[in-house]
């Protein structure tokens, strides 16, 4: 259903590789708004990726950029203001990925290198998106900007590995950034805190199966799907939600508020 909650509004979305991930479940709902959008991803996420098709879908144009270079950002900006024909009102920041992960590095055996990278890939790039949007002016006052987050940042789950921490940085480049866009332009900044979700990124974690199951499981709800996530970040990119800001939002089911759920105990409890 549609309550053209975006009519008029313009936007950028990182990061929609396939059909599973949730920037591109955003970006079909964000089109269903009426909103208008380009598309963009890492060159290489594109060759192999499927996000011409969803340009196809939504009419919108794509334009690759690296979210870890400057001079790719600055060149993003400059032309979706070009193609959208003004300033920014909403950006999805879709991005994630750790070489530690990937390769099966345990988090006490890191390999820095890759920790780094893994870092600007993650967390950096949204101070980077952040910062070329302001120092060009180019977002519209009340314009909404979000990232993705997950509640690793806050609470221990092994296998996450260096994300965790990375989703802790980008966390805090919410707020950090979020004071100054607010008060300068009026912008707001939030990160959304999603429940695990069957994706390229998530189910490169570890024991994933066993993890989503477990979630599903503890939460009253059940985890938040994709398309819940692109349903709450529309209403992030609406005026509806004008003065939230600099917050780390959860969209899980209830799970962040948990301590042990019937279903889990179950488990526990001696059937003789
Ligand atoms: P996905 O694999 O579909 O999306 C990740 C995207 O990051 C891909 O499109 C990839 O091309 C892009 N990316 C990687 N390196 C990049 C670079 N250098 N420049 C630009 N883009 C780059 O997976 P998903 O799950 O849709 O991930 C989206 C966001 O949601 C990520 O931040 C992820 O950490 C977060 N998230 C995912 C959860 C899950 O269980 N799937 C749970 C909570 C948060």
């Amino acid at each position: 259903m549609s309550y053209n909650l975006l009519k008029g509004k313009r936007g950028i979305i990182f990061g929609a590789l396939d059909e599973n991930s949730i920037a591109w479940k955003t970006a079909i709902r964000a089109h269903e708004e009426g909103g208008a959008f380009v598309l963009t991803n890492a060159p290489v996420s594109i060759r192999m990726g499927q996000i011409d098709q969803l340009a196809k879908i939504t009419g919108s144009e794509v334009i690759p950029a690296d979210a870890t270079s400057e001079d790719d950002l600055k060149n993003l900006v400059e032309k979706s203001m070009e193609i959208l024909g003004g300033k920014i009102d909403f950006v999805l920041h879709s991005i994630g990925m750790s070489i530690n992960v990937r390769k099966g590095k345990h988090y006490t055996d890191q390999n820095y290198a890759w920790t780094q990278k893994g870092t600007d890939v993650s967390a950096i790039s949204f101070h980077k998106v952040m910062q070329t949007l302001y120092k060009s002016d180019a977002m519209n006052e009340w314009g909404s900007i979000v990232a993705l987050s997950y509640m690793a940042a806050q609470r221990v789950f092994p296998d996450y590995n260096d994300m965790a921490d990375n989703k802790a940085y980008l966390e805090s480049v919410a707020r950090s950034f979020g004071y100054f866009f607010g008060r300068d332009k009026k912008v707001r900044v939030n990160t959304i805190s999603q429940s695990p979700t069957a994706t390229t990124a998530g189910s490169g974690v570890k024991g994933f199966d066993g993890f989503i199951a477990y979630a599903e499981k503890m939460s009253p709800l059940g985890n938040a799907s994709a398309i819940d996530c692109a349903n709450y970040t529309i209403t992030l990119f609406s005026d509806l939600t004008k003065r939230v800001t600099l917050q780390n939002l959860y969209n899980d089911g209830g799970f962040s508020n948990m301590g042990v759920s019937d279903a889990v105990m179950e488990a526990f409890i001696d059937k003789q």
